[in-house]
């Protein structure tokens, strides 16, 4: 089996950096996440360099939703990156972390009125998805003193390779102004007396294994960015947004790396904008391809069942990685402790779940599973931890960051008090038990 690039093989053990993932798990316990901090750092200075050694204007916005612990942040904010935030609670995340305002954007469809004031209060962009929003952020900055600076999200009705869920800048798409009604939009800005039109935002969708997609969408937003200087308007940035995927199916999938990204959208970008006679910023907001491999999520197997297939059960499931069960994704698995073991069996590697669809992996040829092995599945660092739930009264498990010889927590484990942190007890039922809140 081809491993991602930070994992390694030692005496039959799944090694991350240069940690044992089974001692890992012997000191933390399972289900556990971790996260090499290493990988993450390079993977930004990859897209960093491979971005501004060709074009000299250029940030990356991490897609904070990927996962948005405050240790990545942080490690990112460090490199320099700044982030694409796409709630309140992403913007005060990546605020705390130590990411300077003026290196994020405030994404989203469906910003609240309290959103838009926190945005004006902290001085971050807006990119702004609605003529109707546009208005209420107008009104908002207005009452505040201040003058928000915008993007339009664009919808550039591009068809894109992935999953359906995750392509986002279709015609259909919720997201964004359609591309034809930019001009106007942007026309009905330079009306406003508190906002000023300072750049152009897409993002086409996650997940994408070609680099072609990107240069039409470098093409549609540079000509529309052109298009501008009609109106007076000279934009200082055009945001790409995110979506390079990375290979799930190691050997299988093409690996599209940021320096093909770099290489191909570039020129076009340049190119054009050089005919349209101004240079403004090249942000790309990559989430998956920052973090995705940094990652594994350790499952301990509870038993081993023969029955319409091979079961493994495990002790992480859907509450803790959706995507297989969202998107139909793949994802690799290793038993950690019996890693260099040859295939033995098909296995289906099932969740705690009480759903039938709970499964992790199906069919997996691997070594001969007993109770109390170790699972690794792999890749899990973009949109695991983010999309855990506590479904079926679940506390979501801890997350370790290693870096070089050090792990340590970067989120301890729930436990069953914090699965009633929040609830409240209305007063007319009475306590049932002294766990029982109110
Ligand atoms: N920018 C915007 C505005 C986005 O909506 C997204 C992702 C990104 C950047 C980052 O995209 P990336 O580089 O990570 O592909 N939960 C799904 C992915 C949803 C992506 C949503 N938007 C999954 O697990 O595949």
């Amino acid at each position: 089996m081809i491993l991602p690039p930070g994992l390694s093989v030692h005496g039959g053990h799944l090694f991350i950096g240069s940690h044992d993932t089974v001692s890992l798990a012997a000191r933390f316990g399972t289900p556990l996440y971790v996260t090499d901090e290493d990988r993450i750092r390079s993977r930004y200075r990859e897209v960093h360099a491979a971005l501004s050694s060709r074009y000299d204007r250029v940030r990356v916005l991490y897609a904070a939703k990927a996962n948005g612990n405050p240790a990545v942040l942080r490690a990112l904010a460090e490199e320099g990156s700044g982030a694409d935030v796409f709630s309140a609670g992403e913007l005060v995340l990546a605020l705390r972390a130590g990411m300077d305002p003026d290196r994020l954007l405030f994404n989203g469809s469906s910003k609240s009125a309290s959103d838009l004031a926190l945005a004006v209060e902290k001085g971050v962009r807006v990119s702004v998805d609605s003529l109707d929003e546009l208005s209420s952020l107008d009104r908002i900055a207005g009452e505040a003193g201040e003058t928000a600076e915008i993007a339009f999200r664009v919808n550039p009705a591009l068809e894109v390779p992935t999953h359906p869920k995750i392509a986002t800048g279709l015609r259909t798409s919720k997201f964004g102004i359609p591309a034809g009604d930019i001009l106007a939009a942007y026309r009905a800005a330079l009306g406003c007396e508190h906002v000023v039109p300072v750049g152009i935002h897409c993002h086409i969708g996650s997940q994408i294994l070609e680099v072609e997609p990107f240069v039409r969408a470098a093409g549609v937003m540079t000509d529309l960015a052109a298009g501008l200087t009609d109106l007076g308007v000279r934009l200082r940035f055009i945001d790409l947004g995110g979506g390079l995927g990375v290979p799930y199916r190691h050997g299988a999938d093409p690996v599209p790396s940021f320096t093909d990204y770099a290489s191909a959208v570039v020129p076009v970008f340049a190119g054009r904008m050089k005919k349209a006679g101004f240079s403004p910023e090249l942000w790309v907001e990559p989430g998956r391809y920052l973090v995705a491999d940094s990652t594994v999520l350790l499952a301990g197997v509870n038993s081993v069942k023969e029955a319409h297939r091979r079961f493994v059960n495990a002790d992480a499931g859907f509450n803790l990685l959706i995507r297989p069960v969202m998107y139909g994704a793949y994802h690799g698995v290793v038993v950690a402790n019996k890693a260099d073991r040859p295939p033995a069996h098909r296995y289906t590697i099932a969740g705690p779940i009480c759903e039938t669809g709970d499964l992790l992996a199906e069919d997996r040829d691997l070594p001969a599973i007993e109770r109390g092995d170790l699972i690794a599945v792999l890749d899990a660092g973009a949109y695991g931890f983010a999309m855990s739930s506590q479904y079926n009264g679940r506390p979501r498990c801890a997350e370790v960051l290693v870096k070089g010889a050090s792990a340590a927590l970067m989120r301890r484990g729930e436990t069953m008090e914090d699965l009633t942190a929040a609830v409240e007890r209305p007063p007319w039922q009475p306590p049932a038990d002294p766990g029982d809140r109110g």
